[in-house]
């Protein structure tokens, strides 16, 4: 409860609840209110930015993870209600029985809870196809700061009365409520999947790859992950005994996957897109997985970069988008930064290039003193950022604010972006009782400074 899953945040806490109804998050919220104490909302720990981790000691942490059955999955009405707790891949699961999707994919999928990826609003790897989580929701049901129940899990495809308040709910970190349940949007299951992987000479190649495979098979376009081939031998810490399907000295491997409901030809499709794009030299090799196992065992090769990050030890990590066009462009400039001004630091470029979201990550050299490391880390941090940020790109593409970035994101936002944010905490939570710091610094002396901020705006309009 203490510490994330990167270690990068160890913190503390006046005490873990962990309620196992949403009466009791209720009466836990409600009685934390009347003392004044705060809350902090947490699901599976995965998150990558410092979000459901304090260090103050004044906190309360109210986990999720009791608070973990699937209320209901209707394959008619391709909806599922589920409690927030419920870990994705239990959920996942479970409507794969009543042979039903739920699209949301990432590596962390074994932890992750329903809450945790709501509020975080996570992409993950299916993205290119059905969207972050938001849109893969249906309604929500949440406890305010105040202790009230707010309910929307009505399974209505459409509902027009008035604005959707759940979305104010969706990517806000545990900061304006706690989500307890949810109404989440399924699909039938998939019956064809089809997985290649490709090498590339060059990003811009493998781009170039991403527009031909567009125009011949956009709707059934799932998946479009690119790897540098630097980044391979800290998948292979993860799992040493991973085989490549391209040699590794190919500069980028590609993962397409392609999908559908129907029971389509798609490898036929496949196959004769990945041959016109070898007689054209778009692509040096490509390989397409025969069964289930050989698509896990490509995919494992994506997964394990992640955990192999983690097990070599401290690195800056980055989660940056831009326009599509502009993904080679990035690549090349993040990558010639690193070689130029810190040379001895090793550049590792990999993401879901498909949605043009890029994590570029820098490992430091072996042997150097930690205090040094962590400061040059900085420095390379805030150059990516200005890359990132005159290519007007996002310095958070899927992984949220949290605590981490939060300086920039309120140093760097459009100030009326953040008045509204403040504005709107303060008709939740005038207390600044749920995830204090996180997202947003509120205290409730900013309150009248954000309410400045907009009226300032109006005045000058
Ligand atoms: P936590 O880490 O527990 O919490 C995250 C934030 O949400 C915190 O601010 C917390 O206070 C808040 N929160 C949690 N539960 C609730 C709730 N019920 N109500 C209100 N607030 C709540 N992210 C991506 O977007 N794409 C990826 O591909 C991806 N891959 C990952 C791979 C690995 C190996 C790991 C470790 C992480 C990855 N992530 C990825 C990070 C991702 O954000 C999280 O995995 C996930 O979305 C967070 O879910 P969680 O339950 O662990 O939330
Ligand atoms: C991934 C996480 C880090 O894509 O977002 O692997
Ligand atoms: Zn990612």
């Amino acid at each position: 409860y203490f510490r994330d899953w990167t270690g990068d945040y160890v913190g503390t806490a006046l005490a873990v609840i962990r309620p196992a109804t949403v009466d009791a998050v209720c009466k836990a919220v409600r009685y934390c209110a009347q003392e004044g104490v705060p809350i902090i909302p947490q699901g599976g720990n995965t998150g990558l930015v410092g979000g459901a981790i304090d260090k103050t000691g004044r906190c309360v942490i109210l986990s999720l993870e009791r608070l973990n059955q699937i209320r209901s999955i209707d394959p008619i009405n391709l909806s599922a209600i589920v409690d927030a707790g419920c870990v994705l891949q239990t959920l996942k699961a479970a409507v794969a029985e009543q042979n039903c999707h739920f699209a949301v994919s990432l590596g962390a999928e074994g932890s992750a809870h329903i809450g945790g990826i709501i509020a975080t609003n996570a992409g993950g790897t299916n993205v290119v196809k059905f969207g972050m989580t938001r849109a893969n929701i249906m309604g929500l049901e949440v406890v305010l700061p105040d202790g009230r129940l707010w309910s929307n899990l009505l399974e209505l495809r459409k509902d027009n009365r008035g604005p959707d308040l759940g979305q104010i709910f969706v990517g806000s970190e545990g900061i304006y409520g706690i989500i307890t349940g949810a109404c989440l949007k399924l699909s039938p299951a998939l019956k064809t999947v089809e997985t290649a992987y490709v090498g590339c000479s060059s990003f811009k190649d493998a781009m170039q790859l991403l527009n031909m495979l567009r125009a011949q098979c956009h709707e059934f376009l799932s998946g479009f992950e690119i790897i540098s081939n630097k980044c391979l031998p800290f998948a292979r810490l993860a799992y040493p005994d991973l085989r490549m399907p391209v040699d590794q000295s190919i500069a980028v491997h590609v993962l397409i996957e392609l999908s559908c409901v129907a029971q389509l030809p798609l490898r036929d499709n496949l196959e004769a897109f990945l041959a016109e794009a070898l007689e054209g030299e778009m692509i040096e090799d490509a390989v397409i997985a025969q069964n289930q196992a050989q698509a896990g065992s490509f995919w494992k090769i994506r997964e394990g970069l992640v955990e192999g990050y983690a097990i070599n030890g401290y690195h800056v990590r980055s989660d940056v988008s831009v326009k599509l066009s502009v993904i080679p462009n990035l690549i090349e400039q993040l990558e010639a930064m690193l070689h130029q001004d810190f040379p001895h630091w090793t550049p590792q470029t990999y993401g879901h290039a498909g949605d043009g979201n890029v994590h570029f990550i820098a490992v430091p050299p072996k042997g150097i003193d930690t205090q040094k490391t962590y400061e040059t880390g900085r420095d390379i941090e805030a150059a990516i950022f200005r890359i990132v940020d005159d290519l007007e790109g996002s310095f958070s593409a899927e992984h949220g604010i949290g605590r981490t970035k939060r300086d920039r994101f309120c140093k760097t936002s459009d100030p009326v972006r953040v008045a509204l944010l403040t504005a709107i905490k303060q008709t939740i939570d005038p207390a600044g009782l749920l995830n204090p710091d996180c997202l947003i610094r509120y205290e409730e002396q900013t309150c009248p400074k954000a309410s400045v901020v907009l009226a300032e705006t109006l005045r000058d309009i």
